[in-house]
């Protein structure tokens, strides 16, 4: 059976990341792994295969009123890795390490996105609305499906 093994980013990450999202500008990326364990508002965890850095996750606490919400953003797995629950097991690892005070987790996916809205149905995760023209990309716009789940 595959060994998955979820942590942290590192700093070394950095460039294995820039791999991973290479449309990311890779100063940025090195930017945001090097806040990333310091930041008391998100949690950004990979995940390895025989060392090699193959997904990413970040977690994004809310503030204020929304302090119980956490969202799920940046969720990717390397092509060759994919179908071996390897998402699966960075959310199930995000949601058993999300602090005490987080009740429900969030996540937007685009209408189309058939896979992740699969992945998150499997993960117990309710459809509560959908946001037309929700993301937009060089003019082209999708509906965004809100996806969530009460963890306490
Ligand atoms: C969506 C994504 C993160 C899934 O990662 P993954 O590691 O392959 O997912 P898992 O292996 O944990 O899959 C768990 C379940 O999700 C569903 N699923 C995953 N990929 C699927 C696909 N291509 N088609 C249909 N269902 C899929 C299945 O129900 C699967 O269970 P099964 O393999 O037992 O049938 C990955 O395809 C990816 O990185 N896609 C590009 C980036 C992206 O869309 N990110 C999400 C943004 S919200």
């Amino acid at each position: 059976m595959l060994k998955i093994k979820i942590r942290k980013v590192k700093n070394e990450d950095a460039s294995a990341l820039a791999a991973l999202f290479p449309h990311w500008d890779a100063e940025i990326t090195k930017k945001r792994v090097e806040r990333a364990p310091k930041s008391k508002r998100e949690a950004r965890y990979v995940a390895e295969i025989e060392d090699k850095v193959v997904a990413h996750l970040l977690v994004r606490f809310g503030a204020g009123w929304q302090s119980h919400i956490a969202t799920f953003y940046s969720l990717v797995v390397h092509p060759d890795y994919r179908r071996k629950g390897i998402a699966t097991e960075l959310i199930k690892y995000a949601i058993k390490n999300m602090p005490k005070h987080i009740e429900i987790v969030n996540a937007q996916v685009q209408h189309d996105n058939k896979a992740s809205l699969a992945l998150f149905s499997k993960l117990g995760f309710e459809v509560y609305g959908r946001l037309k023209d929700g993301w937009k990309k060089e003019g082209v716009y999708k509906d965004l499906i809100l996806l969530m789940k009460r963890i306490r």
